[in-house]
């Protein structure tokens, strides 16, 4: 039984097919309504999320299924001492399928090994985020046509970032794509990232903390809140969390054809005065979120029947 821990679980055939599946929800909800007829999700968050756990939950709502869970660790036996392991050998007797979100780097890996049935990783620490990368990579396949030959800014907090260590590892397996990387000096994306992920695969990356100077030459610009729970002290959050600001002006020499893009919650990273702009592309991440994870589901649920 198949699980999703990391985006390398999925092939580049396999995410091709959860793209297609997901385009073909957009174009015909209809058919998907009764899919996962008498199939149950749980949502396990012991971490807070807004757009990842409604999503999953309107997601399976949408394919005619249902969904228990909880949204706070303290709402749940873990409040107790129970471990990971117990939580998902429990939640295997009520639910189909997990998705788990948890504070602790592979939390989710050890459900997954736990659990009978297909387990979600909805963010695990400052490791992986591999479903905001399904629905990144949607977003991207939508505007661009596909998810090869781009330049790719990603900007703000690399070193916890989850969201953006996933992203360099899906679109690392694509030709012609190359990274640069923008943060302040304390925020460098993790070295593990750069060793076993851009010089393994050969893809080309720099390494910069001005954003201004880097512009012209993105295709994506990929923005990321600096995480503060991540944080040991508050005084390095507060010195860092303002480290990059998109504004309008910032953007003056930037393509016609970039897309910005942020997985969200932003907190001050990108002016509201840039909503309105074609490039802007954030809100289409949400609701190519949901379209993702319903693909997603499916595949994982069909996988666990056959
Ligand atoms: C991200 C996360 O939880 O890592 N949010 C999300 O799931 N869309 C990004 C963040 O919290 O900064």
């Amino acid at each position: 039984m198949k699980s999703l821990i990391s985006i390398l679980d999925l092939s580049v055939e396999e995410i091709e097919q959860l793209i297609a599946t997901a385009d073909d929800i957009i174009d015909n909800p209809d058919k998907y309504c009764e899919k996962c007829k008498r199939k149950k999700l749980a949502t396990l968050f012991f971490e807070p999320s807004t757009r990842t756990r409604l999503s999953f939950e309107a997601a399976m709502l949408e394919l005619g299924g249902s969904v228990i869970g909880f949204s706070e660790a303290n709402a749940s036996s873990a409040a107790k001492g129970e471990s990971v392991a117990d939580t998902a050998k429990t939640v295997s007797c009520y639910a189909d399928i997990i998705a788990m979100r948890h504070p602790k780097e592979g939390a989710p890996l050890v459900a997954s090994i736990n659990a009978c049935v297909p387990v979600i990783n909805a963010g695990d620490g400052g490791h992986n985020h591999p479903t905001q990368t399904l629905a990144d990579l949607l977003t991207i396949h939508r505007e661009k046509g596909g998810l090869s030959g781009l330049t790719i800014g990603v900007c703000g907090d690399l070193k916890f970032g989850r969201t953006v260590h996933s992203l360099i590892q899906a679109m690392s397996r694509y030709s012609g794509n190359s990274f640069v990387l923008i943060s302040p000096e304390e925020l460098k994306l993790p070295s593990y990232v750069k060793k076993e992920v851009l010089r393994k695969n050969g893809i080309p990356y720099t390494q910069t903390t001005d954003l201004e100077q880097v512009m012209p030459k993105l295709d994506i610009l990929y923005m990321t809140r600096v995480q503060r729970e991540r944080f040991f002290n508050e005084e390095d959050y507060l010195r860092l969390k303002d480290s990059y600001i998109l504004t309008p002006s910032k953007l003056k020499n930037a393509k016609e054809s970039l897309s910005i893009m942020h997985p969200l919650p932003r907190v001050n990273e990108i002016s509201v005065l840039i909503d309105d702009d074609p490039r802007a592309c954030y809100f289409k991440q949400v609701l190519n979120g949901k379209y993702m994870r319903m693909a997603l589901i499916l595949k994982l649920l069909e996988e666990s029947e056959g």
